[in-house]
């Protein structure tokens, strides 16, 4: 954790804004009120009142317990339920029968700029589908509820079957990001114990196809758990196979009948539906775990509330599955309630910069859950893309990843929604498993102002505090945290995966003698009580909505034979938010050059991520440290905003900040 800059600042926030769009909202203002304050006066019941509309196969003893450890709470302990039967059979089996579950796009078009494939799939067909995957995992792989399987795929409609598939099984599973390198996938998976991984040949990204065969070959040498891989033959390419080792789904689907049954395996609410590998502060991802119960009654609710989702809706976020907003609010979430989603492949400006318009357009999207990043991308190519398309049937915008600044707010408002769609910034978090802080166009009219996150759901109590854990005044700066337990938060039994004493540590030893969760976000409340997440407030980066740790950075970076160290902070960006630049020290022997900091770029994008890429490198003889050897990427922050250095009595060398100055302010930034 950096030093704490508590700078006391108040954010802009005057204007406010009502709307005819929010005439649909269920409730009134006061009923708004009336449910908030019910609710925290006995969150407990409020959840599970919630939990009823549910389908439990048995109710819950408890509605909330604590497990062996300090803060690894268990949600509706005793209570029967299964995900897979919650988003498909239920449906499956309802009027919903025939209703559109998925439509997907793949990313190649013809000529006239068409997509070359779009399937559908019905809740019947996806029902079929869940069902026979789950055959193969149970019959082929002999697969079973507590084993687990990661999933290194692209986002097809095969990815959401095997998710579910795992879900009707009760097999724990994680989702590694097809965009991570064989060194991420290993650790993650290795981390994991995964028996299986589920992958693809490939995929297309922005014209190009992407194979993952070979990234997955590499990986699985370090991942010696896996005992199989299951492959879906995305793109026909010829793949390196393993005999005994390694399967086409296709070939074992073949012999699969189409009416093949597997009944949903019953768990307990607290089973671990999935591991969620996400950066913190320190090198190894930490694995976050969702339970069942929980998570899926803040699903629940947050369609609900956050979306306002409704039969007649056509939904879609473009989030990758390797997230968790595609866990949450693609897998899993807008299939819970019935709803009819989008999913596509490809790049939202790929072939033509109104790719992302023309999917609206097509299949008459009526909910939209964006990014700022894709917002700003968008607006540097101007208005002409987006009147080109009848947007007409978008009623409500939600954002996520990262704060949204007022002008790409304004953007999406006046330009996209047409002055008619509330547009909101849904805050949350890997840990919390669903929207925390947000607008809720389904529950209530509350006026919109352009930037904020809104107010806590009900339910949900959380706060802006000092140091101290004070609540501070309003538009005063300072920590965001959560103060109640909520269904959704990490699950048993250890919280995070094999780790119980870093989840403790992390995220309930900030503020002592109380059961405050730290998010590690800076925030200010203002006088109407909506709160304005400013950013992170530790060694995290936010690269166009995605969460990086800088140790992973410059983990990667140390790990090339040129660099002896590498110290890693984050630098605005007007479309991304922030990029990650690097201050690299050089082992004896190597010179600095342009082509070795090119190559220390792309051995990052490689070895790690693209969007881990460092957008300039700048070479230096020392990193500026503390007198007990810490880096100090405060300073280096400082340096590359042009602020002042604030506090350095504990700085051992003070000629490192002139040097890093130095270099900067030589090559500037890319
Ligand atoms: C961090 C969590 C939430 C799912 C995707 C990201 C930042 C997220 C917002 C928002 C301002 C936001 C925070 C948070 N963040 N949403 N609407 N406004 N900041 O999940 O990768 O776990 O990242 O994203 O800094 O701590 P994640």
């Amino acid at each position: 954790m950096s030093e704490p800059e508590i700078l006391g600042e108040s954010l802009p926030f005057e204007e406010r804004i009502e709307l005819p769009g929010w005439a649909r909202v269920n409730v009134s203002v006061s009923t708004y009120e009336a449910t908030l304050r019910k609710s925290l006066a006995d969150p407990q019941e409020y959840w599970a009142n919630l939990a009823r509309e549910l389908d439990w196969f048995q109710e819950w003893e408890t509605i909330l317990s604590k497990e062996g450890y300090p803060h690894v709470y268990h949600w509706f302990n005793g209570g029967l339920l299964n995900l897979s039967h919650l988003a498909v059979d239920r449906h499956a089996h309802s009027h919903r029968r025939n209703k559109l579950a998925i439509i997907w796009e793949g990313e190649p078009t013809d000529e006239k700029g068409q997509p070359k494939e779009v399937r559908k799939l019905t809740y019947g067909d996806l029902y079929r589908e869940v069902n026979r995957m789950a055959f193969i995992l149970k019959e082929k792989f002999g697969l079973k509820k507590g084993d687990r399987m990661a999933v290194y795929m692209p986002l097809i409609p095969e990815a959401i079957v095997t998710l579910l598939a795992a879900a009707r099984l009760g097999i724990t599973f994680t989702v590694v990001f097809s965009g991570f390198s064989a060194e991420s996938l290993s650790s993650r998976v290795a981390d994991l114990g995964a028996k299986l991984l589920v992958t693809a040949d490939g995929f297309y990204r922005r014209g190009k196809t992407v194979l993952l065969k070979e990234i997955v070959d590499k990986a699985l040498e370090q991942a010696p758990s896996v005992e199989s891989t299951l492959l879906v033959r995305r793109l026909g390419v010829a793949c390196p196979m393993t005999d005994g080792r390694d399967y086409y789904l296709d070939d074992l689907l073949s012999e699969v009948p189409q009416s093949i049954k597997v009944d949903p395996e019953i768990v307990e609410s607290g089973h671990p539906l999935y591991v969620l590998y996400t950066s913190g502060t320190t090198g190894k991802p930490k694995g976050i775990i969702h339970d069942t119960g929980g998570y899926s009654v803040l699903l629940h609710a947050t369609m609900r509330w956050v979306f306002d989702v409704r039969d007649e809706d056509v939904y879609w976020c473009p989030a990758d599955i390797g997230w968790v907003t595609g866990h949450s609010y693609v897998a899993y979430g807008p299939l819970l309630e019935g709803a009819t989603e989008v999913i596509f492949e490809g790049a939202l400006d790929f072939p033509a910069p109104d790719r992302w318009w023309a999917i609206i357009e097509r299949y008459g999207v009526s909910l939209l859950y964006t990014t700022p990043t894709a917002t700003r991308a968008q607006m540097k190519f101007g208005e002409d893309y987006v009147k080109k398309h009848d947007l007409s049937s978008l009623r409500l915008l939600q954002s996520v990843g990262e704060p949204i600044n007022p002008s790409a707010w304004w953007w999406l408002f006046n330009l996209v929604g047409d002055k008619r769609c509330p547009v909101g910034s849904t805050w949350w978090m890997t840990e919390t498993g669903g929207v925390m802080i947000s607008s809720l166009p389904g529950l209530a009219l509350i006026p919109m102002k352009p930037g904020t996150n809104g107010m806590p759901l009900p339910g949900v109590k959380a706060d802006v505090v000092d140091e101290a854990g004070a609540s501070v005044a309003p538009g005063k700066k300072g920590f965001l945290v959560i103060q109640n337990p909520w269904p959704g938060m990490p699950g048993p039994p250890t919280g995070m995966f094999g780790d119980p004493d870093r989840f403790e540590k992390q995220y309930f030893s900030r503020f002592p003698g109380t059961d405050y969760f730290f998010c590690g976000d800076y925030a200010v409340k203002d006088k109407d009580g909506y709160i304005w997440v400013a950013g992170r407030a530790d060694e995290v980066l936010k690269v166009a909505g995605h969460r990086l740790g800088t140790y992973e950075i410059e983990s990667a970076i140390v790990s090339h034979r040129s660099a002896s160290e590498a110290a890693v902070v984050a630098i605005p960006d007007a479309i991304k938010g922030e990029v990650p630049i690097a201050f690299v020290v050089l082992k004896q022997g190597h010179e600095p050059s342009d082509a070795l900091r090119i190559e220390v770029r792309k051995w990052v994008r490689d070895g790690f991520s693209p969007i881990a890429e460092p957008s300039q490198v700048y070479f230096v003889n020392k990193l500026p440290k503390t007198r007990s050897g810490k880096i100090m990427r405060r300073l280096l922050r400082a340096v590359a905003e042009g602020r002042p250095l604030g506090d350095v009595a504990t700085l051992e060398d003070e000629t490192s900040v002139e040097e890093a100055k130095k270099a900067y302010e030589e090559l500037g930034v890319r």
